[in-house]
């Protein structure tokens, strides 16, 4: 990244069907795994965007991704999904702002719990939730069941 994009402003606004490209590019450089071929591809985006339970953002700078975040509610809860921020923007509050803002769209709409499933490996991540507020849980066990390996 250029060094005028690294001293640029940061602003978050709505992510769109026609950022797809520039998500992706954004997901591949902060190191996030993502499936083409299943819930991360164009197709599956452009859907979740029509639902009103997805609150999905990104903050740019200097017309570039320097984050994204795709949130939303079931109702009952609101999940934090796919939090990614550019490395050369890693550690300015870039990752809590997104998270703040997801959460106070979600409050708006009647939701009071936050939730996010980390890897346990994932030890940046884990240490930074901790410090936005969210509490670790403990003696949960995650059951998925796929229609396909690429889901
Ligand atoms: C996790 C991630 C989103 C954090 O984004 P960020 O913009 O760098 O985080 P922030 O600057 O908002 O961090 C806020 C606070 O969280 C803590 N924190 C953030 N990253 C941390 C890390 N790697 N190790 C320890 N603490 C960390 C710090 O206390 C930090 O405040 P400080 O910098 O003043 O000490 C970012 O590192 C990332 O994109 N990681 C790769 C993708 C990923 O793992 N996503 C999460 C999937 S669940």
């Amino acid at each position: 990244m250029k060094e005028e994009f690294a001293d640029a402003e940061v602003f978050i606004r709505e992510l769109r069907e026609e950022d797809y490209g520039a998500l992706v590019a954004l997901w591949r450089e902060g190191g996030l795994p993502y499936r083409p071929q299943g819930r991360d591809g164009r197709e599956a985006l452009a859907r979740q965007l029509k639902e009103d339970t997805a609150v999905y953002l990104v903050a740019e700078a200097g017309g570039t991704f320097v984050g994204a975040v795709l949130g939303s509610h079931d109702g009952h809860k609101g999940w934090i999904n796919r939090l990614v921020v550019h490395p050369d923007y890693s550690r300015r509050n870039v990752g809590a702002m997104l998270v703040a803002d997801v959460e106070r769209r979600l409050a708006a709409r009647g939701i009071g719990i936050f939730a996010c499933l980390v890897e346990d490996w994932n030890e940046g991540s884990k240490a930074f939730f901790e410090k936005i507020g969210y509490k670790p849980f403990r003696g949960v066990s995650y059951f998925t069941k796929r229609k396909s390996d690429d889901v």
